[in-house]
C-alpha cells in the first residue's frame, strides 16, 4: 500500500532569491548555480529533463546530460534519428528543467534548437569511453527491439567491426544547442512563496528580468 501522497509535502527554506543576486548575464548565472549543485555533491548535478513537441503538438519528456553552457547556449549529445532528433529536426524548439532538491531550486530555459558543428560532436564523442561509442553505433535509439538479445548481438557485431581499431562517430550522433531565451530561475521559500526571476531576451545578448508570481 502507498503511503497517502497528500501528505507529503517538504517545506524549503534554504535560502531567498533576490534580483540583486542574479548575474547580469543568464549564461554565467546558469553556471553559477551548476557550480553550486557540484559543489554540493549533487547526485547527476548535469541531469535535465528536455522536452521537446511533435509538428502537431504531440509532447515528450526525457531526461539528457548537459554536456556545455555558454553564452550561446546548452549543449546535450544524443541520436539524430531518435524520437527526440526526429522532434527537432521537425520542430527545433525545446525547453529543458534542471532541478537541484538539495539546494531546493529549478531552472528553466525555453528556447530554439540547433545542432553543434560537426567538430563539437566530435571532439566530445572522441571523450567518451570506447563502450559508449560502440554503443552510438548499437543501438537505434527510440526503436523497438525483438529483445535485450538483438541489442547484444548489435553491440558484437560493431565490436568486431571496429576490432582494435579507433571507432569513428556515427554520422547519426552529434550535439544540439538550446538557444535560451527565456531563463527561469526558481528557489523554493516555505509556505509555497517561493522566490521566481526570469530572463528574457529583448535584443542580441540583452535580457530583462522579472519576478513571477510563485
Ligand atoms: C540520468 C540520465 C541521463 C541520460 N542522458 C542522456 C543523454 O545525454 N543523451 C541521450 O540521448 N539520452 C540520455 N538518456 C536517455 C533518455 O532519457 C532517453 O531514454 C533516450 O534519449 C531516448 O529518448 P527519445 O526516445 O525520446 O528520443 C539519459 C537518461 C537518464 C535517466
Amino acid at each position: 500500500m502507498l503511503p497517502d501522497l497528500t501528505a507529503i509535502r517538504t517545506e524549503y527554506a534554504r535560502a531567498g532569491l533576490d534580483e540583486r543576486d542574479l548575474d547580469p548575464s543568464p549564461s554565467r548565472q546558469i553556471e553559477k548555480w551548476l557550480r553550486d549543485a557540484i559543489d554540493a555533491g549533487h547526485p547527476e548535478p548535469t541531469a535535465m529533463t528536455l522536452a521537446t513537441a511533435s509538428p502537431d503538438g504531440e509532447p515528450a519528456a526525457r531526461v539528457v546530460l548537459l554536456k556545455g553552457v555558454d553564452v550561446r547556449g546548452l549543449v546535450f549529445f544524443t541520436n539524430y534519428e531518435s524520437d527526440k532528433g526526429k522532434q527537432l529536426e521537425q520542430n527545433p524548439r525545446a525547453c529543458v528543467n534542471l532541478f537541484w532538491v538539495l539546494l531546493e531550486r529549478q531552472i528553466r530555459v525555453t528556447g530554439s534548437v540547433e545542432k553543434v558543428s560537426p567538430e563539437e560532436s566530435e571532439a566530445y564523442f572522441r571523450s567518451r569511453p570506447r563502450e559508449s561509442q560502440l554503443g552510438a553505433w548499437a543501438s537505434e535509439q527510440s526503436g523497438v527491439l525483438e529483445g535485450r538479445a538483438a541489442l547484444e548481438a548489435s553491440l558484437a557485431e560493431v565490436r568486431a567491426r571496429f576490432g582494435d581499431g579507433e571507432v569513428a562517430r556515427p554520422p547519426h550522433w552529434g550535439g544540439f544547442r538550446l538557444v535560451p531565451e527565456r531563463v527561469e530561475l526558481w528557489q523554493g521559500r516555505p509556505s509555497r512563496l517561493h522566490d521566481r526571476l526570469r530572463y528574457a531576451r529583448i535584443g542580441e545578448g540583452r535580457w530583462k528580468i522579472e519576478r513571477l508570481a510563485p
